[in-house]
């Protein structure tokens, strides 16, 4: 007996109550969505939207700031934090050019080879630029399915994390729904950093609330579960 499958129900939530009109996402340009995943990492939407337009005036293309001098690509990366974001954004557009001709690769495998770009990171470029049906798990997704399933299990320790994973994968949206990728992304983001919130998740708004573990046990702030501290 089942209603509207987990992705689907991400999906309709996208479209109504996700961010939508964001710079990033009016374009399927891998250099420009790989900038803005890196600069969302460690900094609010509304701190990147004034950083994002002014990087990309200087540095157009992968080529241009491959080219660029170290201390001129820190010089606008300055103010964002987590330096070492800016070191590998720089050292990632020179292997893009040295290994992959300039053109960035197209498979979430590949673009995990290259600085500061992990498995997470690089399955959102590829969803969202390629629709390849690769599985995102950042710390907004990790919470959002650890209540959804009702994961007691430590995420620290690597076979659980490991296990979540394999869960990400399991519920991503099936072939035959083309082209849903980019939204799927997006929505399980948007809805963890909107809704399914660290504090107070607003489960009456969630999607996922009919069959959520974590609401039905009735405090959904206990996941995900840290046993170490
Ligand atoms: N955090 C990381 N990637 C993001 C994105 N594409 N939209 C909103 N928040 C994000």
């Amino acid at each position: 007996g089942a209603g509207p499958s987990f992705s689907d129900r991400i999906i309709v939530w996208q479209g109504s109550h996700g961010r939508h009109g964001l710079p990033w996402q009016a374009t399927r340009d891998p250099y420009r969505v790989w900038l803005s995943e890196i600069m969302l990492q460690q900094t609010q939407v509304s701190t990147v939207l004034d950083y994002y337009p002014r990087f990309l005036a200087h540095f157009p293309d992968v080529a241009a700031l491959a080219a660029a001098a170290e201390n001129e690509v820190m010089a606008l990366w300055s103010g964002l934090g987590y330096y070492s974001r800016a070191r590998n954004l720089h050292r990632c557009a020179q292997e893009v050019v040295s290994r992959f001709g300039g053109q960035f690769p197209s498979s979430a495998e590949l673009l995990q080879t290259l600085p500061g770009i992990g498995r997470s990171t690089a399955a959102a470029i590829a969803a969202f630029c390629f629709g390849e049906r690769a599985a995102i798990l950042d710390g907004n997704v990790k919470r959002v399915l650890a209540r959804h399933l009702g994961m007691a299990d430590d995420l620290s320790v690597a076979a659980n994390e490991r296990a979540l994973w394999g869960k990400a994968q399991a519920l991503l949206p099936t072939e035959h729904l083309q082209q849903s990728m980019p939204i799927y992304t997006q929505g399980l983001m948007d809805l963890g950093a909107t809704v399914c919130t660290l504090r107070r998740p607003v489960c009456l708004l969630c999607p996922l609330s009919a069959d959520c573990v974590a609401t039905h046990e009735g405090e959904p702030e206990r996941y995900p579960v840290k046993t170490r501290r």
